[in-house]
């Protein structure tokens, strides 16, 4: 069982035991067990080796169990879009192919088509978490609710707000936008009024799509219901000289969401790219959250987001795909793009802590996730109270894009277990750089077992 409770810091427990109750909770981890249902019947005396369901991985290094990725930051309306961006700038990227797709989502049909693969493809990729936005359209969006909810991904879930600077075939007046926003929540609250799974958060989708009155009417529902709450933010140069023109009265780009009340503790802000130190540590003083979507940056050339910078101000940051800005559903290709992205900014910049680890990256595509998402006491790392909520990664799978190579001399002289260890950052290594969805076999959420290949 491995996992990345802090940052940088990969954790290993070898023959370890983990118990799960009938909620998904986490009862006891028991390490060095030889024997589970021992393990279990010690926890809990009443229990007998009928009513426990043991799944063994013992006997192979090359499978574990780790946390399930959290995306928090995923267009589920764009995945059509995958892979296809040309040359595209933002701007022009939402013109030319991100609003035409969007707005044939009035279709049912397509919505549910499109909303069920995506759902499956990213638990298949062991997203377990995912913050979605959708389209503007109420049926649409209460559709993809369903899916996550039916095949049992944790999801948010976001109908896109949008009253300006939108095409003529997918806006919404600032009453349409009320009237199917309210529609959108009671309906997700119908669902699963506990939010168990699924729940709602506020999406105006950027402050250059919303007249500042939507955004204050979302800002206040966000702050009267303490709602999850997701925009973006920063990305790109001439959006924010174009936002600042439509907003001439706030003094930056961040400050627009804090004076119409959209940051909060639950707020998701995506890409975050050329922040000032300023707008950075009102961020930090909400305790907001950043999506780092660095193969969306990269693709539609927006820059290179400072997540070491923003790390150090103590602002949690996660990962975020952003299909189809970003070409790709996995949130571990996301991982490897972050890891190179602070690379390619420590060419520029020279400063060599600018650079992300392995273990950093896993860190921020799982308990970054969590902590984003302010479900930090659930979600994000084995601990004895939190969901069992993981992915079983197997590296020797038949067809693995891993070579599992065993070394042959040991580059560290220490005991035993340091070797291990070592050994296993390894595979670690590997599987960040080489693997994919073929490793995931099997993919629990809330306890349950959702894929399993
Ligand atoms: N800004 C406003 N809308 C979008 C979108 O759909 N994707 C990205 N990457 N940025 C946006
Ligand atoms: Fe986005």
């Amino acid at each position: 069982i491995a996992h990345t409770p802090e940052l940088g810091r990969l954790e290993v427990l070898y023959n370890t035991a983990v118990g799960v109750d009938k909620a998904g909770q986490i009862a006891f981890i028991q390490p060095e067990t030889v024997d589970p249902v021992q393990a279990a019947t010690s926890y809990d005396s009443s229990l007998s080796a009928e009513n426990i369901d043991v799944v063994d991985i013992s006997g192979s290094e090359n499978q574990f169990f780790f946390p399930g990725f959290i995306d928090t930051h995923i267009h589920a309306p764009q995945f059509p879009n995958c892979g296809i961006f040309g040359n595209a700038t933002l701007l022009d990227w939402l013109e030319t192919y991100t609003f035409p797709l969007e707005s044939s989502f009035k279709d049912l049909d397509i919505a549910a088509d499109i909303y069920a693969k995506v759902v499956e493809r990213t638990l298949a990729n062991g997203t377990t978490a995912a913050s979605y936005y959708a389209t503007i359209h109420p049926l649409a969006t209460n559709l993809l609710a369903d899916m996550a909810m039916m095949k049992g991904q944790r999801a948010l879930i976001g109908k896109c707000c949008m009253n300006q600077n939108s095409p003529q075939h997918y806006i919404e007046t600032l009453e349409e936008c009320q009237k199917s926003t309210n529609q959108v929540l009671e309906h997700i609250h119908r669902r699963d009024a506990k939010g168990l799974l699924i729940k709602p958060i506020i999406t105006p989708r950027f402050a250059g799509s919303c007249t500042e009155d939507l955004l204050r009417w979302l800002g206040d529902l966000r702050s009267k219901n303490d709602y999850h709450c997701q925009t973006h933010l920063s990305e790109n140069k001439a959006e924010i000289e174009w936002t600042m023109k439509l907003f001439p009265d706030f003094k930056n780009y961040t400050d627009i969401y804090e004076k119409t009340n959209l940051l909060g503790h639950k707020t998701i802000l995506a890409h975050c790219v050329h922040l000032t130190d300023e707008e950075r540590d009102v961020i930090a003083s909400h305790g907001s959250g950043i999506s780092h979507c660095p193969t969306s940056n990269s693709s539609i050339t927006s820059g290179e987001a400072r997540i070491r910078w923003l790390l150090e101000s103590g602002v949690n940051v996660s990962l975020g795909t952003d299909c189809s800005g970003g070409f790709t559903p996995s949130i571990l290709s996301v991982a490897r793009q972050a890891h190179l992205v602070s690379r390619h900014l420590v060419m520029k910049t020279e400063v060599e802590a600018e650079k992300l680890s392995s273990n950093d990256v896993l860190y921020l595509a799982t308990m970054g996730g969590a902590k984003a998402l302010d479900m930090a006491d659930s979600l994000g790392s084995f601990a004895v109270g939190k969901k069992w909520e993981c992915q079983m990664i197997d590296l020797a799978c038949e067809g693995s894009p891993v070579d599992t190579f065993k070394y042959q001399e040991p580059r560290w002289e220490s005991s035993e277990r340091a070797e291990a260890e070592h050994r296993f950052q390894d595979l670690i290594d590997k599987w960040l750089f080489n693997g994919d969805d073929r490793n995931v076999r099997r993919v629990y959420v809330n306890g349950r077992c959702v894929v399993k290949k």
